[in-house]
Formats: C-alpha cells, structure tokens, sequence
C-alpha cells in the first residue's frame, strides 16, 4: 500500500477564508478521501502562511498591537471553517511554529552550503497583496493586474538565490515528465517563463528601522544576519518540507518526501513550478510528483479576493445549504483547472434539479419502494433471475471506469458527471421496470428492488469521497453503514457485495429537502 501525500496553498491570514480558499480545500479534500479509499496511506495537509507583512497589517488595521495573537486567532478561524466544512486535513502547519522554523533554518544553511545564495542590492516594484517583486507585465496601468492596486518602489540589500542556474534542469524535467504541471495549458505557460523571465531572486528583506521603513516587521530571520528576515515566499514553500519532518523528523520526511501531489491556484503557480523546483534541486531534494493548477472562482468575470471586497464567506452557504451542497456546486459547475463564476441564483438551481430531483428522489425512490415490498420478500427474491441484473452490472462497472479516471486525474466533475449520469439510468430503469405496479408478480419487483438497492450502494460509495454526509446516509439507510477505516475501492466496486439477507432499509429523512422547507 502506498502513500499519498498532498497539499493545498498554506493561506494568508489578514481575513477570514472566503469560497476561493474553500474551492481549493474542498477539493483537495475530496481527492484525500478518494486516496484513502484507494487504500493508500494518505496524508492531506493544509496551514497557514503567517510570516507576511500582510498579516501584519490586517493586525494593525484591526488596532491589534499583538501580531503573535492576531495570527493565533486568525489561524484557528481557519482552522474552525475547515472543521465546519467537515474537511478531513490529516494535519495543519502555521508557519510560526517551531517546527517550520528548524526546518527552514535547516534549508538555508543547505542551500547556503551548495553556494547558491549571494548579496546584491535590489531595485524594483514591490506587490504586497502578491508578496512579490512585479515586472512590466504584470502591471495593468501601472498597478498589479491581480490585486488592481499600484505597486511599491523598493531599493534593499538582499540576499539572493540562484534560481537561474537550475533553469535547465527544470525546462528539462518539465519536458521529460509530461504529467508533473497539469493541466497541459499551464505546463506550456511556465515553460514560457522559464524559457524567458526566469531569473534570481531575492530571498531576503531588510527589517523595518527607523532608517529603513520599507521592510518587514516579522518573520524569520536569515540565519547568521540579524539585519534580514526570509522572504515569505521562500519560507511559505518549505511548508511543504517541514511538515513532514525535514530538519525536525528525518524518518517521517523520509516516508512522505516528495509529495504526490501540489494543489495550488494558478495566481501562484510560477512560484510552485519554476522557484520550488529551483530550491529542491539545490538542497538535493526530490521533486513532487505533481502540481496542478486550478482556475480562479469569479463574481461577475473578476477574481474573488479579499483585497477586492467581493468575497462570500463558506460559513454562510453551509450554514444555509449543508456542506455537501457547496461540495457538489463547486466539483459540478467548475471543471477542475477552469475559472468559474459564483453565484447563489446557480448554486440554488444545481440544489433543485441535480442534488433534491436528482440524487435525492432516485434514493428516496427506491428505498420507499423496498421498504413497501418489505424485508422478507427481498430477501427471497432471487436477483441474478433478473434480466436488469446484468444490464446494470455492466453499467455500473463502465461507471466505476470513469469515476476512478476522473478522480485519479483531478477530475472530480468527471467523476460526477458519471456519477449523475448514472443516477439518471437508475432512475430510467426504475420508470421501465415500474416496480410499483401491483399487478405484477411480488418476486419480480422485489427482484428489481434489490438490484437496484445493490446500485444505490455503488452511489453510496461512489458519493463517499464527494459527497461524505449523502454518502453516509445512503449507507445508513440501506442498514450498512460502517467505519469509515473499513472503506476500500476493492470492496466498493464488486457487483452483488450487497447483503441482501441482512440488509435493513430504512427511508430515513430526505437528503435534499425542497429549499423552501429546509433542515439540512
Ligand atoms: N500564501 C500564499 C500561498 C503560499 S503556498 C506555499 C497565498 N495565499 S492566498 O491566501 O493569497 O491564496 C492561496 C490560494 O487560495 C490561491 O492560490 C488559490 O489556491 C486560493 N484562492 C484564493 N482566491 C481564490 C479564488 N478567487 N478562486 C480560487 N482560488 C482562490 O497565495
């Protein structure tokens, strides 16, 4: 059994995650449980980005004099969205652990030793909202595209990395390993600007004194020069190191180290494919397996950021809807890697016609009308005699095909376009075979009714990474539910692993009840 490591972006915490950050974690979530599933030993990281100036002046912002309790405060915030949104993250790192810090102090000292960090003087034009140097373009009317905001004039003494020496190897390992940036659109974008804007970087910043008021006020500091403190993003990216043991837990780091698999939004993907590389190859590490890069959630056409004051906040769709729903909505409407808009009118319409017609009256369907023909007929009834035992078997095993492609590629809404498309001849078959009929033979419905109830513990497998709530009711009604340790994709996918002789089916509350009377 191997092992699956994988992240999401550690975030900034001058406010509270909005649905952008939520996007990125929820799927990141489903494809830990899909993993897990699999079997494999899974690690799901996630954390907080805390060393940036930021964060330091969404504290002062606030009044707050203690940046050390903003940051504590505001990382259990996130923390608490995640746990509201049932988000299963094996662990979760702040940069301004003791932890990151060893390991981070390790690095540079690594880095350092390989000769490929020197002093110069730096000149340029200084985002805070990317926490990053600009070049030309990246600006639109002389402020940054992304956060619309005019950049900083910044003169320093810095230390800087090599990155440009690494360039080659990178180009070359791109290239060698087709799979390793994804999509393919992305992979052809950092190739450009590796071919053409890859350069050193600056890795240092001057502390704020009262003879320098450019710099930053926190961080940590550049081992050896108590006058610089780590650029954050070159701290924020051995995140990924530290939390699973480089410099503190060598044999932990040896059994997670490379990671699988980097989500991360494609504002930040240059820094993921082009500078990490860069910094994994001079301290001799592994590089990951994977990056892949997703779009951006929109309102109206323009990106949902804090710095823009248009954000929805993941509590209050959850609060009204159940976190399923906003699972759903964002694996649905959004192919993995494209932008997509947001917007209550659509979330509302996907809730009606996919989540309450869709998955919730085919469930409610077919448990109503099992339930009715009772316990005893089913489990008599003899189902391989029945001609809709093989046509969905067959279905049901070209349904898993595309599932199990679509997860393993990080394509969630395959997955569930396959799952809703199976739905659909469930609920088709239902209409043909009218097991309601009375007329009909007893031990003919209760042959349908069986496997059919044998389908809806496929949906309930299939649901399990997705939709973990629908999943664990279906599993509940149908009188199996178990530990979730005990899942696996083997145990899943067989056809008639359906114990019809001790099965218990209960209709239970509806899944998706109509919006205008809604409990979940
Ligand atoms: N702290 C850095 C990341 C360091 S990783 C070593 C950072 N943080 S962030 O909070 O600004 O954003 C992190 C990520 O949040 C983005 O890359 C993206 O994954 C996600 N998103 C932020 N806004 C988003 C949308 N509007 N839409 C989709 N994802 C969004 O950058």
């Amino acid at each position: 059994m191997g092992k699956f490591y994988l992240t999401t972006p550690i975030y900034y915490i001058n406010d509270k995650p909005h649905i952008g950050h939520a996007y990125t974690t929820i799927v990141a979530d489903a494809l830990a449980r899909w993993h897990r599933m699999r079997g494999e030993d899974v690690l799901f990281l996630t954390g907080t980005d805390e060393n940036s100036e930021k964060n330091v002046e969404a504290a002062k912002t606030k009044g707050i004099d203690d940046v050390e309790a903003y940051l504590d405060e505001m990382s259990a915030a996130w923390q608490m969205t995640w746990d509201t949104l049932g988000l299963s993250n094996d662990d979760f790192i702040r940069t301004t652990e003791e932890r990151h810090r060893k390991g981070v102090e390790k690095f540079w000292k690594v880095v350092c030793h390989a000769g490929d960090i020197y002093e110069g003087d730096y000149e340029g034009l200084y985002c805070q909202g990317c926490e990053a140097f600009l070049v030309m373009s990246d600006l639109v009317d002389d402020m940054c595209a992304i956060h619309k905001k005019p950049p900083k004039k910044l003169k320093e003494r810095n230390y800087f990395f090599k990155a440009a020496k690494y360039r080659d190897r990178i180009v070359a390992h791109i290239e060698a390993h087709p799979e390793f940036i994804q999509p393919v659109r992305r992979r052809n974008e950092v190739l450009q600007y590796l071919k053409d804007g890859f350069s050193d970087i600056s890795i240092s910043r001057q502390w704020k004194s009262r003879e320098h008021s450019g710099g930053v006020s926190f961080g940590i500091p550049v081992p050896g020069d108590k006058e610089q403190a780590i650029y954050v993003w070159f701290d924020a990216l051995l995140n990924y190191l530290t939390a699973v043991g480089y410099g503190t837990n060598e044999r932990r780091f040896k059994q997670f180290w490379p990671a699988d698999l980097h989500i991360v939004g494609k504002d930040i993907l240059k820094f993921h494919a082009a500078l990490w590389p860069a910094m994994l190859l001079s301290a001799g590490l592994e590089l990951p397996q994977k990056i892949f890069a997703h779009g951006f959630f929109t309102v109206d056409g323009t990106k949902m950021s804090k710095s823009l004051g248009n954000v929805t906040n993941p509590l209050d769709v959850v609060g009204k809807y159940g976190n399923d729903t906003l699972r759903y909505f964002v694996m649905r409407e959004i192919p993995f890697g494209e932008d997509g808009d947001f917007g209550v009118a659509k979330l509302e319409s996907r809730y009606s016609a996919d989540l309450q017609h869709g998955l919730g009256n085919v469930c409610r369907r077919i448990l109503t009308l099992a339930d009715q023909i009772g316990a005893s007929q089913m489990q008599s009834a003899q189902r391989n005699a029945y001609p809709e035992t093989a046509m969905l078997s067959d279905l049901t095993a070209r349904t898993w095909q595309r599932y199990v492609a679509g997860m393993d590629e990080q394509a969630p809404h395959e997955a569930v376009a396959a799952l809703w498309e199976y739905l659909s001849l469930l609920d088709a078959t239902l209409e043909r075979t009218k097991p309601w009929e009375q007329t009909r033979p007893v031990a003919d419905r209760a042959g349908v009714l069986c496997t059919l109830l044998e389908s809806l513990r496929h949906v309930a497998w299939m649901a399990w990474p997705l939709l973990p709530n629908t999943a664990e009711a279906i599993f509940r009604s149908l009188g199996m539910w178990t530990k979730e340790s005990t899942r696996t994709l083997a145990e899943a996918k067989k056809w008639s692993n359906l114990n019809v002789k001790s099965i218990s089916i209960s209709r239970g509350a509806p899944l998706f009840p109509p919006l205008t009377k809604q409990i979940m």
